[in-house]
């Protein structure tokens, strides 16, 4: 049987009407950074890409070499082709404006270039989080493009993905109708459809959150996961296990893989933050992916992708995957 590479795939969906050539060229182009930002992670202390870069980002955050050069390679390898109106990245303080010499073009492309850098220096999986939007009327014009082109909620995505540099390197992608899984094949040098429908079961017996915080959480989220570790002599009734990658591409891709639920709260080590996570280019297209693959995410209050954004940084609590269990912890919410 012939492969399915990531290219033919989206050539049959263009063909098929589901996306727009634009768009295509578009994933394409990501996808071939994030074979480079996994070709650069693979090198490890033999490329010279370990340790902190000596600067700080916008959040204030240390920001590591691999930080800065992925955010480098996804900005030139998207800002020439025409595709974009502009950019947006955890690793920039405002929106980056496509270069004059370059074309404009109908979307808007917001990353986190390499999530869970903590896990970069001991060789643990790391991976890219983007999500692309329309761009709004007249933002692709000639003048420059401001925050509020960016600030949709999630809801507006057109498609989200992640790649993970792991064991495998692997993109996982949805443009609205499912979510595909893809693996690098290196001979190859392409990404081939290796997980054709991915879901996400509807219940699970797992779950991830940083227990070092408990005692900073808030009253529901005490009591679900006080629940959750009385296993089956709690209300539950059941006994869960517990994993905690602290990349949330690598703990989002074993909940795809074979279900639980992902939490990262509200606590109050830092009162005046939302949340740990940023809900443009973390939450909105993690949880569009969870969604189309049949789970749910919330932020205890509502669903996430209904989240009026208001920064670009904005943080957001983060409750995703199995429904039954996004359902649970959010119903806490509301007692
Ligand atoms: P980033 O490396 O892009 O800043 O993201 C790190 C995030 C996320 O990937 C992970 O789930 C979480 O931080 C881990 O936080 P703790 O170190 O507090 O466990
Ligand atoms: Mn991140
Ligand atoms: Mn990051």
């Amino acid at each position: 049987m012939s492969r399915v590479t990531l290219s033919r795939y989206l050539i049959e969906e263009t063909r098929s009407n589901h996306t727009p050539a634009d768009l295509r060229f578009l994933i394409e182009v990501v996808a071939r950074a994030c074979k480079e930002i996994s070709h650069a992670v693979s090198k490890g202390a033999l490329g010279g890409v370990l340790g902190s870069a000596g600067s700080e980002n916008v959040q204030g955050e240390v920001q590591k070499k691999l930080d800065v050069l992925s955010n480098e390679i996804l900005l030139e390898a998207n800002e020439w082709g025409g595709h974009l109106a502009g950019m947006a990245s955890e690793e920039m303080d405002n929106a980056y404006q496509i270069p004059g010499q370059y074309p404009k073009g109908a979307y808007l492309l917001v990353f986190d270039p390499l999530d869970g850098s903590s896990n970069i220096d001991v060789n643990v999986s790391v991976g890219t989080i983007f999500s692309v939007l329309r761009c709004p009327e007249g933002c692709d014009s000639g003048c420059d493009l401001g925050e509020e082109a960016f600030l949709q909620p999630g809801t507006k995505q057109v498609a989200a993905g992640y790649a993970i540099y792991g064991p495998q390197t692997m993109l996982m992608l949805t443009l609205g109708n499912g979510v595909k899984g893809f693996t690098l094949d290196r001979e190859l040098g392409s990404f081939v459809l290796t997980h054709d429908d991915i879901r996400v079961p509807e219940s699970t017996a797992e779950f991830a959150i940083n227990m070092s915080n408990q005692r900073h959480w808030e009253e529901p989220v005490k009591r679900y996961v006080g629940e959750l570790l009385a296993g089956k002599e709690g209300p539950l009734g059941k006994n869960y296990n517990m994993r905690w990658i602290a990349s949330m591409v690598a703990d989002v891709h074993r909940i795809l893989t074979r279900g639980g639920i992902f939490m990262y709260p509200w606590d109050a080590r830092e009162p005046e933050k939302a949340g740990k996570l940023r809900l443009m280019y973390e939450a909105n297209p993690m949880s569009f992916i969870i969604e189309q693959a049949g789970g749910a995410a919330s932020n205890g209050k509502q669903r996430i992708l209904d989240v009026q954004p208001t920064s670009l940084h904005q943080r957001v609590p983060v409750f995703l995957g199995s429904k039954e269990e996004v359902e649970r912890i959010a119903g806490y919410h509301q007692a």
